[in-house]
């Protein structure tokens, strides 16, 4: 077993452990975000805006920005309205012996969640979804070597750019009018060094906010039930005690991290873990494994609530961790603990549907005995 594999399929190189993925998520001169970089003609425009795919100095500008306007008392202020959802939508399937746990709260709770935040209006969420749904489902498989499909791909998310940005722009334009208590309001007047977003910025900004704010927190949710259902101790165990449901969180994203893999690409030759990476390779950096890393995590499959200390990578690290972190916590600590009250027999009640992608650890239906 190496610590760095070429994958000759993938045409990338492949990072699993623990040590080695911390030294390239810290190291973000050498290992770039901008991984479009590689791709002929790429429209880097398409990205920008986009956090994740940035590099300093405009990553640190932009993340500035985000930040003054996602602070932690604006995640903290939200607790109610959570447990409000939340128990709306239990109440939804009360009586239910059998309830889609996906459909009925995993998906819903953070959908309305990130789209309260940022302000948009309930009636359009269908929009949303299908241009989310585009973005999580590509049409093709995903080839970077392939000049044309990249191109295709480039254009295709371009267009649909284009028609996030026409919706989008009426709706910060009338956020410059008529400010309100949003996060949209609060993106179009956050500056930093007297400059503001632009356009471009504000919708790939707010695109990434909606993706990332709603599929990996219904993928934390699923995973955690299927994690305390699967180890029946640690379930009873944070059943007596529930202080350990922030543990029971945190041990489901590191056994079953929603997100699997995050990308790079070299700047620069590169030695890691006794391997020469050559300049403008990708790299792609296993959360997933690293988080099952033994030389970091004993007993390292073992699904344990108490682990502590538990630094997993489910959230990344370095420039880039995750600004949505302390919101997927609360959603997932409200969520857990109201199942919790509501339902002291809770179990899995079939063998749930997984949707097969390496990207992504989803399961797509999971189906709960009340
Ligand atoms: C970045 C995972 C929830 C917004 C990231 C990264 C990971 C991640 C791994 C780092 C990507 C990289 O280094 O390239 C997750 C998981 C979540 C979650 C597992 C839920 C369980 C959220 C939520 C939001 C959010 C709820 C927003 C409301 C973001 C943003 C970034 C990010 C804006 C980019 C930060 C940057 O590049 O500076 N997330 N995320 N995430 N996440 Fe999350």
């Amino acid at each position: 077993e190496h610590a760095v594999e070429f994958d000759t399929e993938k045409q990338y190189w492949s990072v699993h452990r623990y040590a080695e993925v911390v030294a390239a998520l810290s190291d973000h001169t050498t290992f770039s975000a901008e991984y479009g970089r590689l791709i002929p003609d790429y429209p880097a425009e398409a990205f920008d805006g986009d956090l994740t795919q940035m590099d300093p100095p405009k990553h640190r500008q932009l993340r500035a920005i985000a930040g003054r306007a996602f602070t932690p008392k604006v995640v903290a202020d939200l607790e109610p309205r959570i447990l409000e959802l939340t128990t709306a939508l239990l109440d939804d399937v009360a009586g239910q012996d059998v309830v889609e746990f996906v459909r009925a709260l995993a998906h819903p709770l953070p959908v309305i969640v990130i789209a309260d935040l940022l302000g948009i209006p309930k009636s359009d969420l269908a929009l949303f979804h299908a241009w989310t749904e585009m973005a999580v489902d590509p049409p093709a498989e995903f080839d970077h070597t392939d000049e044309k499909a990249m191109k295709e791909l480039g254009e295709s998310v371009a267009d649909m750019n284009g028609q996030i940005t026409e919706y989008l722009r009426e709706h910060l334009a009338e956020r410059r009018v008529r400010p309100r208590e949003d996060l949209l309001t609060r993106l179009v007047q956050a500056e930093v060094d007297g400059q503001g977003l632009t356009e471009i910025q504000l919708t790939n900004f707010v695109m990434l906010l909606f993706i990332a704010g709603h599929i990996t927190t219904t993928m934390l949710l699923g995973n955690t039930l299927l994690c305390l259902d699967r180890n029946p101790e640690a379930f009873a165990a944070v059943r007596a005690d529930r202080s350990l449901v922030p543990g029971a969180i945190e041990e489901a994203l590191r056994v079953m991290s929603p997100i699997t893999q995050i990308p790079r690409v070299t700047m620069v030759d590169v030695e890691i873990g006794g391997v020469v990476i050559p300049k403008d390779n990708m790299v792609t950096l296993w959360a997933s494994a690293a988080n099952r890393d033994p030389r970091q995590f004993p007993d390292p499959h073992r699904y344990d609530p108490a682990r502590d200390p538990n630094a997993h990578l489910a959230f990344g690290r370095g420039i880039h961790f995750c600004l949505g972190a302390p919101l997927a916590r609360l959603e997932g600590r409200v969520a857990l603990n109201l199942l919790l009250d509501r339902y002291p027999e809770l179990r899995v009640a079939k063998t749930p549907l997984f949707k097969p992608n390496p990207a992504f650890t989803r399961v797509a239906e999971l189906h709960l005995a009340t």
